[in-house]
């Protein structure tokens, strides 16, 4: 048995006998490259000693990298794709190039002393050459010395056999991969066909010795570098003859805890639930929440897809589980692999990790049963309507729609419909939300127009949002917040009030989820006129009441269906008087407005099918 732990070690021993400094994983958020969202190799925090900047622990580096890659993120359930993994590396500045980068890999696979791997199974690529850089005959020959014969060297276009940059702009350069063939039954055979998939991939040098420039252009480096990953993951796999990640160690301990919570069998639910539930973990343990907005966005979804799954294998308790498989990562005693040795953050955040994943759970387990019966309905009528399988496609519009009332990431949308063999138009999603986004950031800007010429209703609608915001406000963070100002534009709404300290992106989420949950109903505002005393005892919120005498005019805005009562304010008005269908509300900013007191501004995207009437336009009591 090959100990995940013990190869681990075994690595950076290698490495540093061939004279490399260990450095530390950096964190999967990426400190100061906005050119990323998230760490998808080990070469990312070193872009700048790539491209020359002497790094202060020397020429040769090696490490563990924790990182995370969603472009394959519809691969996984297969036997060796993941969103998170970790990756062995090891760096050259202008220090070794191919001869000693590619003998050592060779050495440290092959030899007894370390991995002791069997060679008839090992495969190679290399690059074939373009108009931008040479087939690369010398990491072939490099390949044909150690002993590679030509059936087992691929030479492949950059697609396969070219690494970087990691953004659009940086170092990179073509490089030769190693394959594995795992089929225990059958030996390798003599020649190697990149297509067959029981040759895995498991290591890769880069020979970056060029910097793509923002022109596209491939200018070389002033050195030749190189930068090599190792999937861990994958290695571990290997080395213990398993046909699958989940098979491993790494995994074992959790999907222990998965089975007891399921009596149903779908291999592809049980994988996905394993590798996004590791990733949530690892994102919440840097301290990031779930929202819609980049990196945040992606947790989401993680979470979101694992919960999905987790309904397809009948588990209904998904906090439960998600507890149990957040306790065992960290804590759990059956995991040969200590990953808060690793990666002490974990433990650090373990509170912070559960909490986020269950407060996630809650906000979609409210609109997920809701988005799946909207979602069958709309799949019936479709095959109801076509009976031609391949025009049988869900609209864009409503793919948008489930995105954005129900919170259904796109893959989720497309896995669902994939159940049933629909297709769905993808191209006409994204129109819908690249036009959602535009009308977000024209509102956002100001320069909304159209369809809103009359100010006086959008002021108003502002005014009755305002006081729908405050008490969602002090529903969400408590009876402490009091309003302390508020302005209103044509464009937006702002708020001041009492809170101690920033919001964090988890509470902006929710009070916008409120909100828009509240806006969406059929609303009727309320207008009554009483003693002061008397709203007082109603429960009015009646922050400026010694402004109005006696009497006073108090606003209740309210569900016209079930009588909820979402807001009691003390007011002058004007307000909308009752309105179904306002629109999407949108926290554009929160910042401090001076000691103790927050300020958020927020929009609205008005709903052109909204119905709205207007009391008291204009007129202030
Ligand atoms: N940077 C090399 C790799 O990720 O494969």
């Amino acid at each position: 048995m090959n100990k995940p732990s013990e190869i681990r070690k075994k690595f950076l021993q290698f490495f540093e006998t061939k004279g490399h400094i260990i450095i530390p994983s950096a964190p999967l958020i990426p400190e100061n490259d906005p050119t990323v969202l998230f760490t998808t190799a080990g070469m990312h925090p070193l872009v700048p000693f790539l491209l020359g900047q002497p790094h202060p622990a020397g020429k040769r580096l090696a490490n563990v990298q924790k990182c995370i890659r969603t472009v394959d993120i519809e691969e996984v359930g297969d036997t060796i794709h993941n969103t998170f993994f970790e990756m062995l590396g090891n760096w050259s500045f202008g220090d070794y190039f191919k001869e000693k980068s590619i003998n050592w890999s060779w050495e440290f696979l092959t030899t007894k002393k370390w991995l002791g791997l069997d060679p008839n199974r090992i495969a190679v690529s290399c690059f074939a050459g373009d108009e931008d850089a040479p087939k690369d005959e010398d990491a072939a020959d490099i390949w044909r010395r150690i002993g590679i014969k030509d059936d087992k060297i691929a030479f492949l276009s950059k697609d396969d056999n070219w690494w970087g940059p990691a953004g659009q702009t940086g170092p990179c350069g073509p490089d030769t991969e190693i394959f594995y063939w795992i089929d225990e039954d059958n030996p390798a055979p003599k020649k190697f066909d990149p297509i067959d998939n029981r040759w895995v991939e498991i290591w890769n040098n880069v020979f970056m010795e060029y910097n793509k420039t923002k022109a596209g252009k491939y200018e070389p480096l002033t050195q030749k570098n190189v930068d090599t990953g190792l999937g861990f993951e994958r290695l571990v796999m290997v080395l213990n003859q398993k046909r699958s990640i989940y098979e491993t160690e790494l995994f074992t301990p959790l999907n222990v805890i998965l089975q007891k919570h399921t009596k149903k069998t779908d291999i592809k639910s049980e994988r996905i639930i394993l590798d996004h539930t590791r990733t949530a973990i690892f994102l919440l343990s840097e301290k990031l929440t779930p929202s819609n907005l980049e990196h945040g966005y992606v947790l989401r979804k993680v979470i979101r897809r694992a919960i999905r799954r987790m309904r397809n294998l009948e588990i209904k308790d998904y906090q439960d589980l998600f507890k149990k498989l957040t306790h065992e990562l960290i804590n759990g005693k059956n995991f040969d692999y200590p990953y808060i040795d690793y990666y002490p953050e974990l433990k650090t955040n373990e509170n912070f990790i559960v909490d986020e994943l269950v407060k996630e759970t809650v906000r979609f387990e409210k609109v997920l049963e809701k988005g799946i019966k909207e979602f069958n309905k709309s799949a019936e009528q479709i095959k109801q309507k076509i009976k031609d399988p391949n025009k049988q496609v869900l609209s864009g519009r409503l793919a948008f729609k489930l995105y954005d009332t129900y919170g259904f990431p796109i893959e989720i949308t497309k896995e669902l419909a994939d159940e049933k063999n629909i297709k769905v138009d993808i191209k006409g999603y994204q129109k819908a939300y690249q036009q959602h986004q535009e009308l977000s950031k024209q509102a956002t800007e100001g320069k909304f127009k159209g369809g809103l010429a009359d100010h006086s209703e959008i002021t108003t609608i502002y005014h009755s949002l305002t006081h729908i915001l405050h008490s969602v406000l002090r529903k969400t963070l408590g009876s402490h917040v009091e309003q302390k100002g508020s302005n209103i534009t044509a464009e937006r709404l702002r708020f001041d009030f009492s809170h101690p300290g920033k919001l964090t992106l988890a509470q902006i989420d929710e009070i916008q989820t409120q909100v828009n949950r509240i806006i969406s109903r059929d609303l009727e505002i309320i207008k009554e006129k009483m003693a002061l005393d008397q709203a007082l005892a109603k429960g009015a919120l009646g922050l400026f009441a010694d402004k109005y005498g006696d009497k006073v005019t108090v606003y209740t805005i309210q569900n016209k269906q079930t009588g909820e009562i979402y807001s009691t304010e003390i007011c002058g008005g004007p307000h909308i008087k009752d309105s179904q269908n306002i629109g999407s509300f949108k926290i554009i900013k929160e910042e401090s407005s001076s000691a103790g007191i927050r300020r958020i501004k927020a929009t609205v995207i008005l709903n052109p099918k909204r119905s709205t009437s207007v009391r008291d336009w204009g007129s202030r009591n």
